[in-house]
């Protein structure tokens, strides 16, 4: 059913077949056909960030930016579904079109630009939702907020979504917000995890409950950056990070007509540097941080090469739309697998 939905929609519009994604799980799983979609997974009881979650396996933001689908992605088999980028207030995103699939390199292309329904729109549908498991809530700045005041849109995010998120993600990585990655330098990097980790602080109390905060980075840092990033994430001590958005580099898919266009690219061509980023924040970070990897899963396998890099957890997006929610299932396999695998060597070695 899936692979049949999934050759008609890659003959659509990228953001047009999106939208029917959305509508068509939303509608399948509001007249009682969401235990359909319901796959069966190995058995994978994942415990990190304070958090238990059924499997590693998560949704990367951006599929939902609105949380207009949580119930009916769950249903799917995710671990965990982030939603997001919110912004304070709505915004339109860049002119269209802003998506461009490049399939024969399981790539896309986009420059969507935090088209979101802001605040208001992502809360009025949380309300709606009956989702209980782990939700990772994306936060963003809105276009027309300069950097220097960036901080207030994040802390109003954060108040605004905090009681509801299971964890909050802070997105400085996204090349689609002119200036928006320059807040992963070191000053600027400093002074906002700091007043968001005092908010967090004030808000646990204020709610007696503890919501976790990750920072998303991009895979186009140089090694003197990851060392500032992870200065400031092992000093403020922020519990995790999602290494990583996506590239602005066209590894992989220079031959394509589709190379010039602008934005951030994602899928296979990203796998190699995004794992490698995350590797290389590993070592550098203390072992209580969280690293969820992201970027490039096409297969069981992918996912296994970013818990094998340090990771946690992993999340996908470009996967869904080439492979569909059967790359869950196959997520959750390999990675049951080598646990087991690993489990009964240890037992081997120590008998
Ligand atoms: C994204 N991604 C993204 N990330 C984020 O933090 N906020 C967002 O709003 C979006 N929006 C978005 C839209 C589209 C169309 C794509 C393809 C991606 C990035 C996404 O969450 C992920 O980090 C990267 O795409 C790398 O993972 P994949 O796609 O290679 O599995």
């Amino acid at each position: 059913m899936f692979a049949l939905a999934r050759r008609a929609l890659l003959a659509l519009d990228p953001e047009h077949a999106h939208k029917l994604t959305l509508r068509g799980l939303t509608f399948g799983e509001s007249v009682g056909l969401g235990t359909l979609f319901q796959p069966k997974l190995a058995a994978l009881p994942t415990d990190c960030l304070g958090l238990h979650f059924p499997n590693p396996v998560g949704l990367a933001a951006g599929f939902d930016k609105n949380a207009d689908a949580v119930d009916a992605l769950a249903k799917l088999g995710f671990g965990f579904i982030e939603v997001g980028t919110v912004t304070p207030k709505p915004q339109a995103g860049n002119p269209k079109p802003r998506i461009f699939r490049v399939p024969e390199a399981l790539a896309v292309i986009n420059r969507l630009g935090f088209n979101n329904a802001g605040l208001p729109g992502l809360l009025r549908n949380l309300e709606r939702t009956r989702f209980t498991g782990v939700l990772g809530i994306n936060i963003g700045k809105n276009k027309d907020t300069d950097n220097a005041d960036a901080v207030n849109d994040y802390l109003q995010c954060l108040h605004a979504v905090y009681a509801r998120a299971s964890y909050v993600t802070v997105n400085i990585s996204s090349p689609n917000t002119q200036g928006l990655r320059a807040l992963q330098g070191k000053q600027a990097l400093q002074a906002l995890i700091s007043e968001l980790k005092d908010a967090q602080l004030k808000l646990g109390a204020q709610h007696a409950k503890h919501t976790p905060l990750l920072l998303k980075i991009a895979p186009d840092l140089s090694e003197a950056e990851l060392d500032d990033i992870a200065q400031v994430i092992n000093d403020v001590r922020i519990e995790g990070v999602i290494a990583t958005n996506t590239t602005i580099a066209r590894d992989g898919i220079s031959n394509s007509p589709l190379a010039g266009q602008q934005g951030g690219l994602s899928g296979a061509p990203l796998r190699v540097s995004a794992t490698r980023i995350l590797a290389a924040m590993r070592q550098r970070l203390h072992s209580d941080v969280t690293l969820v990897g992201t970027g490039g899963i096409c297969s069981g396998a992918d996912a296994q090469e970013k818990i094998q890099a340090g990771a946690s957890l992993v999340q996908f997006y470009t996967g869904m739309i080439y492979r569909g929610p059967v790359l869950i299932a196959e997520c959750v396999d390999v990675i049951a697998a080598t646990r087991m695998q690993s489990k009964s060597s240890s037992v081997r070695a120590s008998t």
